[in-house]
């Protein structure tokens, strides 16, 4: 094994000289000899050794420590075993994993605070036969394991990929030691080289005993390699994040460096000469760019410092940029054709089933602009979930005035620059977002729309971007836009601002305060399964290749799409997958199976696969203890499952899953009502309520009801009917108290297919913003108390008042 020595230094930066160890300070008072086969143990709390690696130990168990003198003195190996529990003290053979790893101990060093350290150089993987008695530390016979010396095509590719990602992940590491690339490249036996890796591994002790315990080659290469893949995924992601802000920056400047370049090229074809050609040309835009007074005299001043500065300067390249961004912007007002409200409708409706609050808001909307073209109207924003149709409503709305449509996504944006462009002195400076875009569109009367504009970055070392969006959307100031790069006044007045987000509550408020919310929540199956025969499945003919009547869905296996295969509150999902049986029924035609192709319901599962969300509730609620609630997230309702459950304990309350502050004190509250219910103090058990997708995490005291519900049915051991779902706060009195969300809330439980929902009596209002259809196919109670909770989700209980009688 010649990359023992190379490794030694890579490994520990220790010298690769065996060390005498010193004298043990302390020897063991036994001097009964191992037996042959036995090796003296050591119990690791948390390190697993590996075979052909070098690593320091700190040993400070009295028996471990003795069992390393040992080792020293009788120079013979020590077994490094993994214990189960870290944090147990004395640990006996049913507390160890019985796989470890004989090693050498390189060098003892006792330091002046009595600590003892090893150097231990790891040698075989060794199995646990049975543990002997008799001594002041661990023995056991043992039975050494050594790497068998298989070979083949297939181990030889698992060598290769992983010593090929092996080097990546150490390019990937910020600060890997010098050299460990090429010792990497070195190692000629796989297994070797797998525990190498494995030793380096960021993994749990539990996953790298796992490693340890594949003595096979080819499953100990795949786990490695699933590991490694991982990690340097993680690697990658994380370095990726530090190249962004330098990426910013250099295309920024690739513009300005291209520009140079082809003035370099230009001269050197003799082209230079054509120079007061140009500045004449350029003389000619200024004048006829339509610039306002103020800027045109600046615009003209700028042109005498080029003509005077002569060719071929940095300077002048960058001034000529400038004047050339001048001279290109929008600034004639174009002349708008005044905007006809009949034909505006009829567009919206073209582009768009349903929505029909919205489009009126939006009608209005347009209609005031008609009436006052010069009053300030307010600044429209859809809010809401993923693929309900906020960008595209925006395109609709261009569309319907005969306007141009621009985006600008706002999503991480952090610096102010981007939107409000940098200084001109600034190497390659370019204006901000919205003059880019301004000038693309050719247009400053268009739509313009801000996406994501609750992804903003906050504000940090680069000024605060939001800041800059104020100015660009503030009626006040935005007819006097300035530019950073521009350095002069634009007028945005005439510009018409549509924001999109999904969420409000991270928009920065003063932002919010200047907008008017128009909130898209989501489609009901009915909307979805129109709005997919209506546009979808045309758009996805088309692009396809396929002619309208080569292939088609019914509206069965539309429904089936929208229920079985997809869970969302938009219709993002549900075109995707109806591209993917366009392109199945394609193939088909395209091989000449068939001429046309019509796909029913009970084709999917061939063509997709199995249903994606089967029915998880009736399974999730057939125990007692569970409750199913409503939750409202960012990307529209969801079902949340409230799992209970009682341990012997000493009353206390356990909560796991991610649950946020306001959460946690519903639960504790829900508890406490919970026994006063069943009128007993539960001192001797503790009970645990688990909220699962541990991922998402939750916060609200919205899921109080269905907490008390899963506690309640926990406590009496009646299951919760599995039909019914529940969102609502609830006092330490028993009151149920209102929550937020309902119409998402409504929508989600209908997807999930829940029949009863339960809501707060004070959001029987709210029932309103849900649409009839849904509402039509629910049934809705609506409680004061928690008591009404149980009764209609649970039954009624024996009660306890009975005792009372007694
Ligand atoms: N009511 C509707 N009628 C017809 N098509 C619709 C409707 N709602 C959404 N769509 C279509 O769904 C797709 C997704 O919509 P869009 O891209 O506008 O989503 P979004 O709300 O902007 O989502 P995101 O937040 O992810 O940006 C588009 O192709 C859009 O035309
Ligand atoms: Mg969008």
């Amino acid at each position: 094994m010649n990359f023992w020595p190379k490794m030694q230094q890579a490994l520990s930066g220790d010298e690769a000289a065996p060390a005498a160890p010193p004298k043990p300070a302390r020897t063991s008072g036994s001097a009964k000899p191992l037996p042959e086969g036995a090796l003296a143990l050591i119990p690791m709390r948390n390190t697993v050794l590996f075979p052909g690696v070098i690593v320091p130990v700190t040993v400070g168990r009295e028996a471990s420590v003795a069992a390393a003198q040992e080792a020293v003195r009788a120079e013979r190996q020590v077994g490094f075993l993994l214990q189960r529990d870290p944090a147990k003290e004395k640990v006996g053979p049913e507390d160890l994993y019985w796989i470890g790893t004989a090693a050498q101990v390189a060098r003892y060093v006792t330091a002046p605070d009595g600590a003892h350290h090893l150097v231990v150089q790891g040698q075989s993987r060794f199995r646990v036969l049975e543990f002997l008695e008799g001594w002041p530390f661990l023995v056991a016979r043992v039975a050494m394991v050594e790497d068998s010396a298989e070979g083949g095509t297939e181990i030889e590719a698992r060598f290769l990929q992983l010593k090929e990602q092996a080097v990546q992940a150490v390019e990937l590491l910020p600060n890997a030691p010098e050299g460990l690339a090429a010792v990497v490249q070195g190692v000629d036996a796989p297994g070797a080289l797998a525990d190498m890796v494995a030793n380096f591994l960021d993994v749990k002790p539990e996953e790298k005993q796992e490693l340890l315990e594949a003595f096979g080659l080819k499953p100990r290469l795949d786990k490695v390699l699933a590991l490694l893949a991982q990690r340097v995924e993680v690697l990658r992601i994380s370095k990726e994040i530090g190249d962004q802000t330098r990426k910013a920056f250099d295309e920024r400047q690739r513009e300005h460096v291209l520009r140079e370049q082809m003035r370099q090229i230009q001269k050197e074809l003799g082209e230079g000469e054509e120079s007061a050609a140009e500045i004449e040309e350029l003389k000619k835009a200024v004048e006829e760019a339509g610039m306002p007074e103020d800027t045109l005299k600046h615009a003209r001043k700028e042109l005498k410092r080029l003509e005077r500065m002569g060719e071929g300067s940095a300077e002048s390249s960058m001034l000529r940029t400038y004047l050339e961004w001048l001279t290109e912007l929008p600034w004639k007002a174009d002349a708008q054709k005044s905007i006809d409200i009949a034909e505006a409708r009829r567009v919206l409706d073209e582009d768009h089933f349903g929505l029909e609050k919205i489009k009126r808001r939006i009608l209005e909307y347009l209609a005031v602009r008609k009436l006052n073209p010069e009053g300030k109207s307010p600044i429209l924003c859809f809010v809401g979930p993923p693929g309900v149709g906020k960008t595209s409503l925006g395109q609709s709305i261009a569309r319907a005035t005969g306007r141009k449509f621009q985006r600008v996504a706002l999503g991480g944006l952090h610096d102010e620059a981007e939107i409000r462009g940098h200084r001109r002195t600034y190497i390659g400076a370019l204006p901000g977002n919205v003059i880019q875009v301004i000038r693309r569109a050719g247009s400053r009367t268009g739509v313009l729309m801000l996406d994501e504009i609750d992804k903003l970055g906050m504000g940090g070392f680069h000024g605060d971007p939001s800041s800059a969006l104020l100015e660009v959307l503030d009626p006040e100031q935005n007819a006097r836009f300035r530019d950073n790069y521009l350095g002069v006044d634009f007028d945005l007045s005439k510009v018409m601002f549509i924001a999109t987000a999904n969420v409000l509550d991270t928009i920065p408020g003063p932002l919010r305060d200047r907008m008017e919310i128009i909130q898209l929540p989501g489609y009901t199956e009915e909307e979805k399964v129109e709005i997919a025969r209506r546009y979808l499945v045309k758009r996805q003919l088309e692009a396809n290749g396929l002619k309208p009547e080569q292939a088609a869905l019914t509206d069965a296996a539309l429904a089936a799409l929208v229920r079985d295969y997809t869970r969302e509150a938009g219709v993002r999902s549900l075109e995707r997958e109806i591209g993917s049986v366009l392109r199945h029924a394609a193939m088909r035609i395209a091989e000449g199976k068939a001429e046309a192709v019509t796909v029913d319901a009970p084709d999917l599962q061939a063509i997709l696969g199995a249903r994606r969300f089967e029915s998880e509730i009736a399974q999730m609620t057939s125990v007692p203890g569970v409750a199913t609630g409503l939750a409202w997230t960012p990307v529209g309702g969801d079902i949340l499952f409230i799992e209970a459950t009682r341990v012997p304990g000493r009353g206390k309350l356990i909560l796991t899953g991610q649950l946020g502050e306001v959460m946690k004190e519903s639960a504790q509250a829900a508890l406490t009502l919970a026994k006063k219910l069943i009128d007993d103090p539960l001192e001797k058990v503790d009970i645990h309520v688990h909220v699962p997708a541990g991922a998402t995490p939750k916060d609200g005291p919205s899921a109080g009801v269905a907490m008390y519900l899963a506690l309640v049915s926990l406590l009496t051991g009646k299951a919760v009917r599995s039909d019914v779902a529940m969102t609502g706060e609830i006092s330490l009195r028993g009151l149920v108290l209102p929550i937020g969300g309902v119409k998402e809330k409504t929508l989600a439980a209908l997807r999930a297919g829940i029949r009863t929902v339960m809501l707060p009596r004070r959001n029987e209002k709210d029932l309103e913003d849900v649409p009839a259809e849904a509402r039509a196919r629910l049934e809705f109670v609506f409680l004061d108390k928690v008591e009404d909770a149980v009764r209609c989700a649970i039954g009624e209980l024996p009660a306890p008042e009975q005792k009372q009688a007694a």
